[in-house]
């Protein structure tokens, strides 16, 4: 972790006051490195006289923020019910098989990140697994492994 970024990022919200102001702090962090280094967190809380607990509340709650590091590329698969009548517990298997990972885990070599999501608001298209911002609808286990290796 570079503490200087993390220090920038601060700088952009110390001067600021708000209920919001952590919450977009935080997102930043998570932008710049993909995560929420533990560090970070403390490095935060010293500069902004914030308690570290307090971050990790906020952090925990939001599922964009992540306390741990994760993959190049994250992977949402859908369970939510129209999703699930369609498959999509079956398209789930298939990805852990494929990447040899559970839910929530990370590919040894940091590409991937697996998450289940309760719905993504297009459930028409269903079963649906998002990778990083690509929709892809409608999908067969078949098109999964098709699908992975689509990504560098
Ligand atoms: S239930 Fe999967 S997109 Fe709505």
């Amino acid at each position: 972790m570079n503490q200087e970024k993390v220090d920038k990022i601060i700088d952009r919200y110390s001067a600021k006051e708000g209920k919001g102001i952590l919450i977009q702090l935080l997102l930043d962090i998570q932008n710049e490195f993909n995560w929420l280094p533990g560090e970070a967190i403390v490095q935060i809380s010293e500069r902004l006289q914030v308690p570290v607990s307090q971050i990790y509340r906020i952090a925990s709650f939001y599922k964009v923020m992540s306390l741990a590091p994760i993959g190049r590329h994250l992977i949402q698969v859908c369970l939510g019910t129209a999703c699930h009548v369609r498959g999509g517990p079956k398209i789930l298997d298939k990805v852990e098989e494929c990447l040899k990972i559970k839910t929530d885990e990370t590919t040894s070599d940091m590409k991937f990140t697996v998450r289940r999501v309760n719905c993504l608001g297009c459930c028409a298209l269903g079963p649906v697994m998002v990778v990083d911002n690509d929709y892809h609808g409608k999908i067969t286990t078949v098109k999964v492994k098709e699908i992975l290796e689509s990504y560098d």
